[in-house]
């Protein structure tokens, strides 16, 4: 059972740069599973949490909780030494619960709920995003005294997952801003931006790393005594097109960093799915297979997963999973692949088909590779009666 059936290359074999999957499959090929279940293998975490450690050099690394808060890994990472971006109350109680100090969590959301803030405030957490007046004036209310950056609107940059639009300020508005959090009495230390998850490539880093540069001379010009750059996300995972690997990835970035960014003793960066989407595969069954009429050129696959119990990032089909079925040695046709609830939505892949085997019968076991980021933290709690994914570590 060792046939990638990548949809980008139309059923073509595609072998990870450091494939370690070998281990899941393994467990997987030996368990019966009720359900589909995430299998996430711990050492993968460590292993990519060293290399974008190694890349980073002084950066801190602030791990995107978001991506997948399973207990097991914020417990690994927080002995290899990891810091915390958190997103609610949910998610720092997660993270103190397990020994995270408060001082390696930052809460990095720009939309919290004013008693979440007084909540971290309380707990000891003093480093928070914000991007607008609103977000300082409830930080300078329930936090007073908060360090706090300001994350800028960047231009896309080509990355898979664009998150360019929902958060930030323009970067002509963050003088005001900072000047603001100054006046509420706030400590205004520093910049952050996201590049946009997956990003392949670390050139592609260039252009808004200038742009951040810009706003960062800017405020240091005016009077802002800025000492601290969040890089945030964007680290890639291997889904079938190249990437680079995640030390050489994350240290060319670095080198673009530190020349930009004069005076920023502090560097943080928040990787989520660089750490965790190649340490997970997702064990999953083939429920139907059909075509809609005699002639169609494709087969219609439903899966016992969809969009709505963890493959939510096939939305758009923006991230394009890789299928390994067992019969490796068959010829393939093109499937629409879809998902079991009973939601049109629920279609993973139509604008571009996926290549799967011509045997494919319904009880076929499927596993998807390198799906530990953004599946388990986004699967719904029973919709259509369907539970939320599975997490199995090993
Ligand atoms: C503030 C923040 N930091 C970091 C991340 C993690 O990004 P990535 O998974 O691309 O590393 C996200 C993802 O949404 C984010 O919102």
């Amino acid at each position: 059972m060792n046939a990638y059936v990548n949809p980008l290359a139309g059923g073509d074999a595609v072998f990870a740069p450091f494939d370690t999957s070998s281990v899941i499959v393994d467990y997987i090929r030996r368990t019966t599973f009720d359900h589909p279940t995430l299998v996430v293998h711990r050492d993968t975490v460590a292993r990519q949490y060293r290399a974008l450690k190694a890349g980073l050099g002084r950066a801190d690394i602030h791990y995107a909780v978001k991506a997948n808060p399973t207990r097991e890994i914020i417990e690994l990472l927080i002995a290899e030494g990891s810091h915390f971006d958190a997103a609610s109350r949910g998610e720092i109680e997660l993270c103190l619960g397990l020994g995270a100090h408060p001082a390696h969590i930052s809460f990095g959301n720009t939309v919290k709920r004013a008693s979440d803030i007084a909540f971290a405030h309380g707990a000891g957490i003093t480093l928070f995003a914000a991007d607008c007046d609103m977000e300082l004036e409830k930080i300078a209310t329930h936090a007073p005294g908060a360090e706090v950056y300001i994350r800028l609107l960047v231009g896309a940059t080509g990355a898979d997952w664009p998150l360019s639009r929902k958060f930030g300020c323009a970067p002509e508005m963050a003088g005001d801003l900072m000047g603001r959090a100054r006046e509420l009495g706030l400590k205004p230390v520093g910049l952050s931006f996201h590049v946009g998850s997956q990003t392949r490539r670390a050139e592609m880093w260039r252009e808004t790393l200038d742009q951040v540069a810009g706003v960062w001379a800017e405020a240091r010009a005016t009077g802002f005594d800025l000492d601290m750059i969040n890089i945030g996300g964007g680290f890639p995972a291997f889904y079938g097109e190249e990437i680079e690997a995640p030390q050489a990835y994350a240290a060319q970035v670095m080198a673009m960093v530190e020349p930009r960014f004069p005076g920023a003793t502090r560097v943080m960066a928040e990787p989520g799915r660089g750490m965790v989407a190649e340490a997970g595969m997702i064990a999953a069954e083939v429920l139907l297979v059909s075509r809609k009429s005699e002639d169609d050129i494709c087969r219609w696959v439903y899966l016992d997963i969809g969009k709505f119990s963890g493959l939510a990032e096939t939305m758009d089909e923006a991230i394009r999973y890789q299928f390994l079925t067992e019969r490796e040695h068959e010829a393939t046709g093109p499937c629409i692949l879809a998902g079991p609830s009973c939601d049109s939505a629920d279609v993973l892949y139509e604008k571009r088909p996926v290549a799967m085997p011509l045997g494919l019968q319904s009880g076929d076991r499927i596993i998807i590779r390198n799906c530990g980021a953004y599946t388990s933290s986004y699967s719904s709690v029973g919709f259509n009666g369907f539970p939320p994914l599975e997490v199995v570590v090993i």
